[in-house]
């Protein structure tokens, strides 16, 4: 018989079962649920609704619970719909009747709220954790590069000079935004719904402050018709591992590319870096196609949640139990991911020389235009006449360098010798010294204010 069976003079099919049943995936919240039980065995007792020595009893038997479900020996039984019921079941094995007690003015409603914001706290922490050391591996290669020199792409085209230290940090700046996100919704995530009943509140004299301080939270709900159905929290921890997840999808495409013996400026790992069957040759980046492919999921499960949320009406409707393996898909993706992309960051090997001969002269076309700039001329004429001599030195299959001094003054007499100087990667990427720019000294900056940032951003 059901915990809630009385009403009922039938068992539930066994179909309707399979349907409503989630223990399957909720009993990973067991820790959570138990702690929110003891907490609330403390806040009834307080209230006096149990006697001390009742909340002693009800807390050694959910101590006992929680070690059976740490040890592994936790035994399901058919009733068990989902872990609250499980576990209250389980309670009153141990307890008699007096189990019983612990369910007052509680519900299941108020109760999965709480646990399932305890779990996500958990989960942000760790996530963060791991984006920390993305960070920090990102900080660290990028040390190593501060003079290597590469193209920089826009619309995947060969734009300018970059060094592979500000490529790097560029990344560390994504993720930097997505450690504040969880660490802001993390302060909308610590907010106790227990106490809220299954939707009009608790008729009995529960402290809920103390409640909340028990469990760990910063607040208190202020409505319980919002707090037993408010989902945003998982909603905004979504987005937040969507986003990352797309982070770390275009670097992986970055990674993809550049890897490729076409680009050949970085190699990969052997630890993370697969073969074919058939092709002997082949040197795969597969993680990283798994970092993009694994971020559809990620997308999805943002998906998920808003659909099914947009159309409930007030309070809790069973449509919520659908959060569940949303958030714990997405969370598993993401520590799944994390650590492996870190790895591939922190042994990465770059191939300075194979960037060195990608470098084109056509990508110091800017730095020509802007040398006539210094020399007086508009930028927007500038542009134009070293638009003409990027054509010239195509239609005669020269290098921009090798065009004769003779010709650049038939477009403009402000050419001298001296436009030979222009023809510099090293001093192009120098050039670019202003802040959150290329140059090396730029970049050293922007990561002593990386080190900086990651000092004063613990979550
Ligand atoms: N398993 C349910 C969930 O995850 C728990 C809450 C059930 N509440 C109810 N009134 N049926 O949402």
């Amino acid at each position: 018989m059901a915990l809630w069976g009385g009403r009922f003079s039938e068992p539930t099919d066994d179909d309707m079962r399979a349907l409503q049943d989630s223990i399957g995936f909720d009993k990973r919240m067991y820790a959570q649920d138990i702690a929110g039980s003891i907490a609330y065995a403390r806040a009834i007792a307080a209230a006096g609704v149990i006697n001390p020595l009742q909340a002693v009893s009800i807390i050694d038997g959910l101590h006992k619970i929680l070690g059976e479900f740490d040890d592994g020996i936790f035994e399901f039984k058919p009733g068990d719909e989902d872990i609250h019921t499980a576990v209250e079941r389980r309670l009153i094995e141990l307890t008699g009747p007096l189990g019983g007690k612990l369910h007052t003015g509680r519900s299941r409603n108020d109760q999965v709220a709480t646990d399932f914001r305890l779990w996500a706290l958990d989960a942000v922490k760790e996530i963060d954790e791991l984006v920390m050391g993305l960070q920090v591996g990102l900080v660290e290669q990028a040390e190593k590069h501060l003079h290597t020199v590469m193209p920089g792409y826009t619309h995947m085209q060969p734009a300018q000079p970059i060094t592979m230290a500000h490529w790097l940090m560029s990344f560390f700046w994504m993720l930097s935004r997505d450690r504040e996100r969880l660490s802001d919704m993390r302060r909308r995530t610590s907010v106790s719904p227990l106490g809220s009943g299954a939707l009009a509140g608790t008729p009995f004299a529960v402290d809920r402050d103390a409640l909340a301080t028990d469990l760990g939270f910063d607040s208190v709900s202020e409505n319980s018709l919002d707090a037993v159905s408010d989902r945003d929290y998982v909603a905004e921890l979504l987005f937040a591992l969507a986003l990352t997840g797309a982070h770390l999808s275009r670097l992986a495409e970055d990674v993809i590319i550049y890897s490729n013996p076409l680009f050949g400026y970085i190699t990969l790992n052997d630890r993370y870096s697969t073969g074919s069957s058939l092709m002997p040759q082949k040197r795969n980046a597969d993680p990283m196609e798994l970092a993009r492919g694994k971020t559809g999921r990620l997308i999805g499960n943002l998906t998920r949640i808003l659909v099914v949320l947009k159309g409930l009406p007030s309070t809790y409707n069973k449509d919520l139990q659908e959060d569940k393996e949303a958030l714990f898909d997405s969370v598993d993706t993401i520590k799944l991911l994390l650590p492996v992309v870190t790895a591939i960051i922190n042994t990465l090997q770059a191939r300075p020389e194979k960037m060195r001969a990608a470098l084109d002269e056509e990508m110091l076309a800017t730095d020509m235009a802007d040398y006539l700039v210094r020399k007086g001329l508009p930028f927007r004429q500038a542009h134009h006449i070293i638009g003409e001599a990027v054509r010239l030195s195509a239609t005669h299959s020269l290098k921009l360098s090798q065009i004769p001094l003779g010709h650049l003054k038939e477009l403009s007499e402000l050419f001298e010798d001296d436009v030979a100087d222009v023809f510099n990667f090293d001093e192009s990427v120098g050039r670019r010294k202003a802040k959150g720019g290329t140059a090396p000294e730029a970049v050293a900056e922007q990561i002593s204010s990386a080190k900086n940032w990651l000092e004063t951003h613990e979550l």
